[in-house]
């Protein structure tokens, strides 16, 4: 059996009429599972991807580190990102519970203030949330508002908005949340031009760029002509 990892690392897309063939021959080389054509489309030259995370998830790290930012170094220009900080979070008459405690519930509702500080920069919010996903996990382990800080936010305005939850930005989260953990029922969940898809997911938990890169190729307005698998 031919390993596809080592075997085919380039495949060239040149004019859109030999995609076709290009797909087929990878196909007969190396034996690709049937998911290796992947379902993901742009919309309007562009796709959206929301993450939900919640902040004591190492997957949600490698996920961030690994995945997202590479691919968004690579592909930024076409992304649409948006970021849900609320995983499995449970609020009812009792209180909120998170998957990993109180630190973890703490942690996101910084995260849905401070993203909502910066909303309308996508790259500052994507910094601040690599910030907070990496050594040594400021708010999640240590408390602290470092990466808002390291952001440029007021750190008054944000201590404000930490300090009084159960507003849009909970209820907000709440409802974006659900129909993902639905569908993909695992932090992070990988949601693509606002249709949760457990495959597609999958493939971006594992090969995010190459996922984006084969999508936009199948656009010719994006000008991307050539994919790594
Ligand atoms: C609220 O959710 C928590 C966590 O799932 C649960 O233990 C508790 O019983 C719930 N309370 C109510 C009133 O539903």
């Amino acid at each position: 059996m031919v390993n596809a990892s080592n075997s085919v690392r380039f495949v060239s897309i040149i004019p859109a009429h030999v995609m076709a063939a290009s797909y087929l021959l990878v196909t007969a080389c190396l034996i690709l599972s049937a998911s290796y054509v992947n379902g993901l489309q742009t919309v309007n030259g562009r796709i959206k991807i929301t993450t939900g995370t919640t902040a004591g998830c190492s997957d949600t790290v490698s996920f961030i580190n690994n995945q997202l930012m590479p691919a968004y170094r690579l592909y930024g220009e076409f992304l649409d990102l948006e970021f849900v900080p609320w995983g499995r979070t449970i609020m009812n008459a009792t209180g909120t519970f998170c998957q990993f405690g109180e630190n973890d519930c703490w942690a996101n509702r910084l995260h849905r203030c401070a993203l909502n500080m910066l909303s309308g920069n996508q790259e500052a919010q994507l910094n601040y949330m690599h910030c907070e996903f990496s050594v040594p996990y400021p708010s999640f382990l240590q408390g602290s508002y470092y990466c808002a800080y390291s952001a440029g936010l007021r750190i008054v305005d944000l201590d404000y908005c930490v300090a009084n939850p159960g507003d849009a930005l909970d209820t907000g989260a709440q409802a974006a949340a659900t129909v993902p953990m639905q569908i993909i029922n695992f932090v992070p969940s990988i949601t693509f031009n606002d249709v949760s898809d457990l495959d597609i997911h999958n493939q971006a938990r594992q090969r995010l760029a190459s996922l984006i890169c084969f999508a936009l190729a199948e656009d010719p307005s994006t000008g991307i002509t050539s994919c790594s698998i």
